[in-house]
């Protein structure tokens, strides 16, 4: 398995491009099931899952070609075919491999009446249901049936009808799967405190683009007129706003300066408004957004919540930020219930971090010092990696196979702007 060997204490100076959002991409992809005509995604990230996402479109019968892109570029473009349906079983074997192939789930019962795909069952940072996806196919008329470890999803006849869907928490995977259920379902459909994550706004565009009828967008009340068909289109995928405030807390954690390039400043509020109170300087640029530190690093109160509030997939990034922070930090965790995974190896790089309950108490520390340490999922990896391009010394990040997730090309993008961080084979 590969490793990071990364040499902190080196500010990092100059531009990092983003690439397309994994989580926009991995509910792109599966909007190709909904038509027979191609459906074109640009600027797709060049990651493991969407690799592996690729491959279970294969096996139900997607159509797929890649056009070459020089090795030095990022983003690909890729054509996604359905011309038939010829699976609709998302088997264990995937499914417990990449949870997002839940979003087949969908697709497939409005397109072709059916589905069997596997329950992807919970991950490091929680038991991750899927009762609500269920529910809401329910209330567009499908028949479930759970057993053996899969959930049989199954259309009335003459296909899906439009309801009234209220979620009683905010899902972004269930609202997804909702949107591209009701777009062929016939009638209208409601759907209810649904997620307004900037990747749910990227999704219903990509579905518009196809000829779908979606109100509503960036609100939490979305409203489909059901269509009897779509059709192909061309889509560009959103920028990753995760990947870039991953990156942003590279700048802090160094004291350094870093122009995200291509970083769209509206899907990022609170992401921003953190920085700022950590004592970021942000600067908007002809191409994108700099984030410099500012002498030290601030402490912060941060409870993560749905978008517009603080998002969950940044709270180890800014932990791992805080913890050189001039003071003590408090982090609350609400949306996942075991998401502090990356506290333990913080600690052994020196850190000072004490969970209580849903929160993290993050006193400052003068100094980290490099370790070998492990990664146990995508978004805490990525802390640990920011620890150590701050560390004294060397710090091995093992099981990087989690960071290929989410993060295209991170050594080079790193490397880039002044890092002393390389990848190595097994150790
Ligand atoms: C998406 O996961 C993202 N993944 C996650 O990013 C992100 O952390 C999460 O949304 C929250 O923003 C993708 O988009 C591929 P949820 P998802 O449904 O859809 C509970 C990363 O690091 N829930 O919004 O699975 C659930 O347990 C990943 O890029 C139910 O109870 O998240 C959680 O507590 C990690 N029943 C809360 O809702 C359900 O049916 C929010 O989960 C569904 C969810």
């Amino acid at each position: 398995m590969d490793r990071i060997i990364i040499t902190g204490g080196k500010p990092l100076k100059g531009r990092i491009p983003i690439s397309g959002a994994k989580n926009a991409a991995l509910t792109l992809l599966p909007c190709a099931l909904l038509t027979d005509e191609p459906l074109t995604l640009r600027n797709l990230p060049r990651l493991a899952d969407v690799d592996g996402f690729g491959h279970l479109l294969n096996q139900l019968g997607v159509s797929i070609t890649v056009e070459g892109s020089k090795p030095d570029e990022f983003g690909r473009v890729m054509t996604l075919r359905a011309s038939n349906i010829a699976s609709t079983v998302a088997p264990y074997d995937i499914v417990r491999k990449m949870r997002a192939s839940i979003l087949v789930l969908g697709p497939l019962v409005a397109r072709a009446g059916e589905a069997t795909v596997s329950l992807p069952g919970g991950c490091a940072i929680g038991m991750r249901p899927v009762d609500l996806h269920l529910k809401a196919l329910e209330a567009l008329g499908a028949e479930l049936e759970i057993a053996a470890g899969y959930v049989k999803a199954k259309a009335p006849p003459g296909g899906l009808r439009g309801g009234e869907i209220r979620f009683p928490i905010v899902s972004v995977g269930a609202t997804e799967n909702a949107l591209m259920a009701a777009v062929l379902a016939k009638g209208t459909t409601v759907i209810e405190n649904a997620a307004r994550e900037p990747e749910i706004t990227d999704l219903a565009k990509c579905l518009i683009a196809m000829g779908a009828k979606i109100d509503g967008l960036r609100t939490d009340t979305l409203t489909i007129e059901g269509v009897d068909e779509l059709h192909g289109a061309t889509y560009a995928v959103m920028p990753d706003r995760i990947e870039a405030g991953s990156y942003a807390c590279a700048a802090m954690i160094t004291g350094g300066s870093l122009e995200l390039v291509g970083a769209r400043k509206e899907t990022m509020p609170s992401i921003f408004s953190g920085l700022q109170d950590a004592g970021a300087i942000i600067e908007d640029t002809a191409s994108g957004i700099r984030v410099s530190a500012d002498g030290g690093i601030k402490p912060l109160s941060l409870a993560t919540a749905p978008f517009p509030a603080f998002p969950t997939d940044m709270q180890a990034q800014f932990m791992a930020m805080l913890s050189l922070a001039n003071g003590t930090s408090l982090l609350t965790e609400t949306i996942f219930e075991n998401r502090y995974m990356h506290v333990p190896e913080l600690n052994r790089m020196g850190a000072d971090i004490e969970v209580r309950g849903r929160s993290a108490v993050v006193r400052g520390v003068e100094k980290l010092h490099g370790a070998p340490v492990m990664a146990t999922d995508l978004r805490a990896s990525m802390s640990l990696v920011l620890a150590g391009l701050a560390a004294e010394g060397q710090t091995e990040v093992n099981r990087v196979y989690h960071l290929d997730r989410g993060y295209e090309r991170l050594e080079e993008k790193l490397q880039a702007v002044g890092a002393d961080i390389e990848r190595a084979g097994a150790g």
